[in-house]
């Protein structure tokens, strides 16, 4: 008998999380991400849109090929070549599922799609009934869903149904929505539309009123059974519906909504943190879940609590989402089988290639600092995942800065295995640096941001540096980590400049899809 109460976690931080600008990824950072979400228990990974781009159809084929745990979906316009694509795509996942969209709302299918809604209707059955045909697992969506008239989309859900759709997903694209209206649709959907109670009823909801996990937990109260999501919330605009958000709402207050769902929540901040770092886009300090301040208690009356009984303050325990008391930990002494060990706990697992070249970078960095917490460690295993398969690779690099100018970079680079040289001059030794870099690495990229954080307390710190670049409309960001800044800079710098070179190579799906 199936569980009424449980909850599908349909991630797409692959997919609409990446299409927020900045946020590209290759396709080992998609691997990696892919399997994190597989141990993080979730239902089914969105891994991408084949049709986008060539990147994005390998993307899809080698999470398929590597996922067996959740079902790997791909998303498609309502046209048989985007369809058949994905299908493609999807030939050697373990449970494929095909998800295919188009708008519905009067303003998208006059102004956007030209078509009228009994075209759109139309192209609703073909799409659905084609996927049906090389899928058994097909989501249907109805795009900008909440500015949609309801007997439209009532009569569009019926006729994706009748054509083989097993799930209905009601997009709050441009996130207009509020609680008590997504309410009022997804029952209204349960109350009219014939074979409803056959088919598991979806909510994808974005944050640009920060409304996207009340509404979707709306959707959930009302009778939906998957919540689409991403990690840290990333996504377009002002993001989707944060993942940590709805399953930590759901588990902490289960008396008012007794729904389950598969996620091990012990995993939530080493999934987040590895997005994080993936990305480039930092977690706000005061995020809820996995900010860095989320269970941090300063104000004096609050420790006093605390330390009597830790309810008094805390809702929910670090612990239960993987978030350990910073401490400190090992030194230059410590040996391989205590830093394997660490990096275990601190939840990774990577290859045994991957430990050995992070315990010499934590053996260099040992001899530099005094004390090493595990946020430094976390930085050296971060730093080395968002470094795989890079065209640029920064060798060496000397810097001149003081008061006396001109300050001077003199750079060591390797691109496509071929070593490169410069010596550059500079308003500033950062600037040194960037301008020998855009010497060697030809770009007409603007640089947006340039942001320096420690990753822990001490003059010794590690820095950890963001780098923002756009060219032509395509935006990225580097991060990079070290305990000199300088060297931080260049190596976030180079890391925007390595995704600048698989952007270009890419459609932007939403200029393709107009989503
Ligand atoms: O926001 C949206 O409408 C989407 C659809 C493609 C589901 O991302
Ligand atoms: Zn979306």
């Amino acid at each position: 008998m199936t569980n009424q109460n449980y909850i599908k976690i349909f991630d797409t931080t692959l997919r609409d999380g990446e299409q927020s600008p900045g946020a590209s990824m290759n396709i080992e950072e998609k691997l990696k991400i892919a399997a994190a979400l597989e141990e993080l228990g979730v239902d089914i990974i969105e891994a991408g849109f084949p049709a986008a781009s060539k990147g994005d159809f390998e993307a899809v084929s080698r999470v398929s090929e590597a996922v067996k745990k959740s079902s790997v979906c791909a998303l498609s316009r309502a046209s048989k070549h985007d369809i058949q694509t994905a299908a493609d795509a999807l030939k050697n996942a373990a449970q494929p599922r095909i998800h295919t969209f188009i708008s519905t709302s009067d303003l998208h299918m006059e102004h956007k799609l030209q078509l009228n809604a009994d075209e759109v209707y139309e192209k609703v059955i073909d799409s659905v009934s084609f996927a049906r045909n090389l899928c058994d697992d097909v989501e249907w969506s109805c795009e900008d869903g909440t500015r949609t008239s309801l007997d439209f989309m009532c009569r569009t859900v019926e006729a994706a149904i009748k054509n083989g759709a097993t799930t209905i997903n009601i997009p709050d694209t441009v996130g207009y929505s509020v609680p008590e209206e997504f309410t009022n649709i997804i029952e209204h959907l349960m109350n009219s539309v014939p074979n409803i109670d056959k088919v598991t009823l979806s909510t994808h909801c974005h944050n640009d009123l920060g409304l996207a996990v009340a509404n979707s937990l709306a959707g959930v109260k009302a009778g939906a059974r998957q919540v689409e999501c991403t990690i840290n919330g990333l996504g377009e605009r002002a993001g989707n519906a944060a993942m940590e958000e709805i399953v930590m709402a759901i588990r902490t207050r289960n008396d008012l909504m007794p729904f389950s769902t598969n996620i091990k929540t012990e995993n939530i901040a080493k999934t987040s943190k590895l997005v994080s770092a993936v990305t480039g886009f930092p977690v706000q300090f005061n995020k809820a879940i996995v900010g860095k301040n989320a269970f941090a208690h300063e104000a004096g009356i609050h420790q006093d609590g605390m330390l009597k009984n830790n309810k008094t303050y805390e809702i929910m325990t670090p612990e239960s989402v993987g978030v350990s008391e910073s401490n400190l930990v090992m030194g230059k002494h410590s040996g391989r089988h205590a830093f394997k060990q660490k990096i275990s706990e601190l939840g990774y697992s990577i290859s045994d290639n991957a430990v050995e070249e992070a315990f010499e970078k934590f053996k260099s960095l040992a001899d530099k600092k005094k004390t090493i917490y595990d946020e430094d460690i976390i930085a050296i295993i971060d730093d080395q995942v968002i470094r795989v398969n890079d065209t640029v690779i920064l060798k060496d690099l000397q810097v001149v800065a003081g008061t006396k100018g001109p300050q001077k970079a003199e750079i060591n680079l390797v691109v496509n295995d071929e070593t490169k040289n410069i010596i550059s001059t500079g308003d500033g030794p950062v600037d040194a640096i960037f301008n020998g870099l855009s010497q060697i690495v030809p770009h007409k990229a603007k640089l947006l941001l340039y942001q320096v954080h420690a990753v822990t307390e001490g003059t010794d710190a590690q820095a950890e540096v963001s780098v923002r670049l756009s060219e032509e409309g395509k935006t990225v960001v580097g991060l990079g980590a070290d305990t000199d800044t300088l060297v931080a800079s260049a190596k976030a710098y180079i890391n925007a400049l390595n995704k600048l070179i698989i952007k270009r190579e890419k459609t932007a799906p939403a200029q393709m899809a107009g989503i």
